[in-house]
């Protein structure tokens, strides 16, 4: 048994989070047992690891994100979602046909999760098999665990287009080749409807149906890229039919953006019990638009923050929280005000708890939960011109946080940071 204790801010609900004041966590085998106010006498000699006066947030998730464009963070922000694609992202992730490189690379992306609080992920790799499991070894050498996709794509591919045969047998021999990893697992990961034949969404459909794995794409990003389904598709009158009508539509599948996706498409992700990755710096910078987030939260959609770098350019899931945030502040002015701005306390669920459900835990610090946690020093930030509460300071910190504030990390029961 080993007690944890701080200021412990639980994000039980899409609301205002759960405050305990130099409270306990205990933990027993990484799992933990409970949350105190008070130490209980029956944990009495138990040791403490005490980060009493400082923030213990939930860990992180970030459940979409594309390890292989982390070379290209921050840059080429001047294109909307298709040229961007073109232009910038396949040259990038084509790379990593190299190994070397990509070790290098993906080294340094999973130590960068770590340093900022992201316990876990939903990751897109590239089509390379191998640059795959180079990034499942880093992932799990840092302590980060997840999902990471080999990305399939046999068309309107550029410098990353496979051949349909020479994807199966990528894909079989990464996924013959994952039973080494334990904390990440491997989830199918057709591109996107453009990027992948009939003959590829067919494959993998049934590929998810015989071997029950999970599926990640990208839905409703961008409205050209909406017209382009149509035209390929004309036989589905939405774009999520599109995935549906091949079996990739289903119980915890994450379909990124939805951002123009109208309430018959939010009907199809609450009635298939989809995720909706909301990624919010990315719909700005390459100008997609501002997703509906509460609505669709309102109405039953399941969703949870994503970075989606390099389209979003912020790794650090609070900085992404502060982004929804904005965002929804874009959105409320749009709608004079009909649809209201989310507070940190939202945002902070939807970096947290609302990603957790997709690893099968109950929100908050909840009992039966693997420890996933972020310890914040905020003793650097300004000395306010009264004792702040630990909401406030809370709410602070998701604005002014950055690497450094970062103290401490537990990812999966294990400190790795
Ligand atoms: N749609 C298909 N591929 C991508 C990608 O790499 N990034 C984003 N934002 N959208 C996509
Ligand atoms: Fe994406």
């Amino acid at each position: 048994m080993q007690l944890i204790r701080g200021h412990l801010i639980e994000a039980k609900r899409f609301g205002e989070p759960d405050i305990t004041e130099n409270g306990y966590i205990a933990v027993e085998g990484g799992v933990i047992k409970g949350v105190y106010a008070d130490l209980p006498e029956a944990y009495a000699g138990a040791p403490v690891t005490d980060y009493s006066d400082r923030l213990v947030l939930q860990g992180f998730c970030d459940m979409h994100l594309h390890a292989s464009q982390f070379p290209m963070l921050g840059m080429g922000m001047d294109l909307p979602l298709l040229d961007w694609l073109r232009t910038y992202t396949f040259k990038t992730e084509a790379r990593f046909a190299d190994e070397a490189y990509a070790r290098r690379v993906y080294r340094r992306f999973a130590d960068a999760l770590v340093s900022n609080g992201t316990t876990r992920v939903c990751a897109f790799s590239s089509i390379h098999a191998d640059a795959t499991l180079i990034l499942m070894e880093e992932l799990e050498r840092a302590g980060v665990s997840g999902f990471v996709g080999k990305v399939n794509m046999d068309r309107n591919g550029g410098e990353c287009e496979e051949t349909l045969e020479d994807s199966k047998r990528g894909t079989l021999r990464w996924l013959d080749a994952c039973g080494r990893f334990s904390s990440v697992r491997p989830i199918l990961t057709p591109r996107f409807t453009p990027s992948c034949s009939d003959g590829m969404l067919a494959w993998l459909g049934a590929l998810a149906r015989e071997r029950g794995l999970f599926v990640q794409s990208h839905l409703s990003e961008n409205r050209a890229e909406i017209e382009l389904v149509k035209r390929l598709h004309p036989d589905c009158a939405q774009y999520w039919q599109t995935y549906e009508k091949y079996g990739l539509f289903s119980d915890h599948t994450i379909m990124a953006h939805c951002v123009h996706s109208d309430e018959r498409e939010q009907d199809a992700l609450i009635r298939h019990g989809v995720l909706c990755a909301h990624c919010p710096d990315s719909n700005v910078n390459i100008c997609s638009g501002f997703a509906p987030v509460r609505r669709m939260a309102a109405r039953g959609v399941w969703v949870a923050l994503g970075s989606d770098i390099a389209g979003g350019a912020e790794l650090p899931m609070l900085r992404v929280m502060t982004a929804c945030i904005r965002a929804s502040k874009a959105r409320a002015v749009l709608t004079g005000g009909a649809d209201a701005f989310l507070t940190v306390g939202e945002a902070y669920y939807l970096a947290t708890s609302a990603g957790a459900r997709y690893f099968g835990d109950e929100p908050g610090f909840a009992p039966g939960n693997r420890l996933h946690a972020v310890v914040i020093d905020d003793s650097g930030m300004p000395e306010g011109v009264r004792p702040l509460t630990v909401k406030e300071r809370f709410e602070r910190a998701a604005y002014l946080s950055n690497e450094r504030s970062v103290a401490a990390v537990y990812g999966n029961g294990k400190r790795i940071k």
